[in-house]
């Protein structure tokens, strides 16, 4: 029996691969611009960290989470999120005792155990940041700029982003209340979802596309943010015009997960199927308290990468910038053999993007070779050659050749 990956993960082959390395190489270069530097934490995490962390009642807790027992009978599971790791281990590693505030990055895994479709998978990428240690509104601009950023440059269009602010705790029991009054009256009306939703957390009710067209009167959230919560969005909005960041605000914006506070934010864009959202994050002022640590409060944004891969190949974006090979060499005969393993070491060493056969073709086979590989010159090497100390350097793209002397290859390709 042959084997299949397990269902809702991709392989990722050499052609698809090199456009998440641009990817990945812009999300590093953009972090480090910015000032982030990255983090590495485990991809299993004791699961109580994501049920205080990311929050009891949400789906990815109760429904979606990979979890198991290891073989010491403790319970474990695969990261479905960044976040929790991530201030587990501010905490853990004391980092709020630094004298500046704490930004960081990551790239990689997670897992949630959801209905496969296009842009949603079981173990899928993210590219995410967490600022820890400020409550001043110019760093909530700054991480929702940054992703702002990463998706410009990365070549993508069309992507609008929408801001919110859900306020604090008490803000958001009012809120809560003022909601469910209004909610109450149609609640046999609404889709199964939105009834369960509305004991849980009534807040994602507004969230729902079924019942989207009953909630044109619905109470705005922000109308009860009280006078702080008020001149915190205010400040944010402020210093996202200075920036030239464009957003919508979104009153009906709620994320799915607990730990949100203040402003929450997501990156969309049309494209993916029924899926919008590629990426999204929040301020989470009492996510470090919640497990265990100081109260520090923090802010940060998650983005999946197989949205940001999708949306590119469907905007036919060629985001792969790897350049093909440079050049491709050819021996023909045995002295020859051994002079050109010699060769293609130093050109290697000298950075030069250098292949050769390894089949024991004939010489129509290796330029076939050659082309295929995209090789901007091939290079023959005869026993005449060799007896001159030159090789043949023929550049595919013009058919011009000509010879340069062996020690000369590198600087010559380069060059050329
Ligand atoms: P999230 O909204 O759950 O937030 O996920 C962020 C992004 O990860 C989504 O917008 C989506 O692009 C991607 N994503 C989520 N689930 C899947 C899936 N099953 N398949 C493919 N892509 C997926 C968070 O995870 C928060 N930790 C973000 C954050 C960081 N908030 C503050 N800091």
């Amino acid at each position: 029996m042959a084997f299949q990956k397990p269902t809702g993960t991709q392989d990722l082959l050499p052609g698809t691969v090199e456009t998440w390395q641009t990817v990945e190489q812009k999300a590093r270069d953009l972090s480090r611009r910015f000032n982030y530097k990255e983090i590495r934490t485990p991809i299993f995490e004791q699961t109580e960290l994501f049920k205080r962390g990311v929050g009891e009642t949400t789906d990815v807790v109760e429904k979606e989470m990979y979890t198991f027992l290891d073989r010491g009978e403790r319970s474990m599971t695969l990261r479905p999120e960044g976040t929790a790791g991530v201030v587990r281990a501010y905490v853990e590693n004391k980092l709020y005792g630094e004298p500046d505030i704490s930004k960081l990055y990551y790239i990689g895994p997670m897992f949630r155990y959801e209905r496969p479709q296009a842009g949603r998978q079981r173990q899928f990428h993210q590219f995410g940041v967490e600022a820890f240690g400020a409550t001043d509104p110019s760093i909530d601009a700054e991480v929702i700029a940054l992703g702002y950023l990463f998706m410009k440059e990365v070549g993508l269009s069309g992507v609008r982003v929408e801001i919110n602010s859900i306020g604090n705790a008490d803000v958001r029991a009012s809120y809560r209340q003022t909601l469910l009054d209004f909610l109450m009256p149609m609640k046999e009306t609404l889709c199964k979802d939105c009834q369960s939703r509305m004991e849980r957390n009534p807040l994602r009710v507004l969230d729902c596309k079924v019942d989207q067209d009953k909630f044109g009167g619905a109470p705005s959230i922000l109308d009860s943010l009280d006078e702080e919560c008020t001149t915190h969005f205010t400040k944010v909005k402020q210093h996202l015009d200075a920036m030239g960041v464009e957003y919508e605000v979104n009153s009906r914006l709620v994320r799915g997960l607990d730990y949100y506070t203040h402003t929450a934010f997501e990156y969309k864009a049309q494209g993916i199927g029924a899926i919008d959202t590629i990426g999204g994050g929040g301020r989470y002022n009492g996510l470090v308290s919640a497990i265990g640590g100081p109260d520090q409060p923090g802010i940060g944004f998650g983005i999946g990468m197989e949205r940001i891969a999708l949306l590119l190949e469907k905007q036919g974006v060629n985001a792969n910038n790897q350049p093909p090979l440079d050049i491709y060499l050819i021996a023909l005969g045995e002295q020859a053999e051994d002079e050109v393993t010699k060769l293609l070491f130093n050109l290697r060493t000298a950075g030069v993007v250098a292949e050769k056969d390894y089949q024991c073709r004939k010489m129509k086979a290796q330029m076939k070779s050659a082309d295929r590989m995209q090789a901007r010159f091939a290079a023959i090497l005869g026993d005449d050659e060799l007896a001159r100390g030159e090789i043949a350097l023929k550049d595919l793209a013009t058919g011009e050749q000509r010879f340069v002397k062996l020690e000369e290859l590198a600087q010559a390709v380069k060059q050329g």
